[in-house]
């Protein structure tokens, strides 16, 4: 098994730089070093009940991700420490599946079908017009932490092209000029 000291040899970022951020929010490229102990001990918590080899990868990040919401890079240290494999594994099992993020998330995910039905629809204009809403680019978490914008491939529900899925709810067909209002049924006044 692979020390955890070599593992963060192996893979600590030279340029990671963590100080500064006072969202809350672990940074996405925060190695073992750079979090604390507390916070390494509760991800191998997490990932003990899977740790199996290879075969525990996947339930180890998919643990890991329920509870931070993304993946951090430490995160991805520990899962090969306890599963006795390499960092390389562990990011090329996640890079994998579309299911695994790295980098932190909104409280809501606001999934902007780009599929064809959708987009010959004004997929396009929508996306634009919740990015101006929120203030942020696609892929990017708004200040309050409360959205991220997605584009996402069809979500079968070309009948109500255009669509735009918040968390589990699909809503369509939308509007352009009408896609913020539904923002306003998720956004939290208090955030
Ligand atoms: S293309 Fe958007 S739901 Fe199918």
């Amino acid at each position: 098994m692979a020390s955890l000291d070599s593992i963060k040899q192996s893979v600590r970022g030279s340029d990671a730089d963590v100080d500064g951020d006072d969202s809350g929010i672990i940074p996405a490229d925060a190695g073992i070093d750079d979090v604390c102990d507390e916070e390494v001990e509760t991800v191998r918590s997490l990932v003990a009940p899977h740790a199996d080899g290879e075969g525990g990868i996947i339930p180890s990040l998919q643990a890991v991700q329920n509870e931070y919401g993304y993946l951090p890079r430490f995160s991805m240290q520990v899962i090969a420490e306890e599963c006795d494999t390499t960092i390389a594994r562990v990011f090329g099992t996640a890079s994998f599946y579309s299911q695994f993020y790295f980098e932190p998330r909104g409280e809501h995910s606001v999934k902007v079908c780009t599929g064809t039905a959708c987009h010959v629809k004004g997929a396009d204009d929508i996306s634009e017009n919740l990015q101006e809403e929120l203030d942020v680019e696609t892929g990017e978490v708004t200040d309050d932490g409360q959205f991220t914008i997605e584009h996402v491939r069809c979500v079968g529900a070309c009948g109500l092209a255009p669509v735009v899925v918040v968390d589990d709810d699909v809503h369509g067909p939308i509007e352009a000029e009408n896609a913020p209002e539904i923002i306003d049924e998720y956004t939290d006044e208090e955030a």
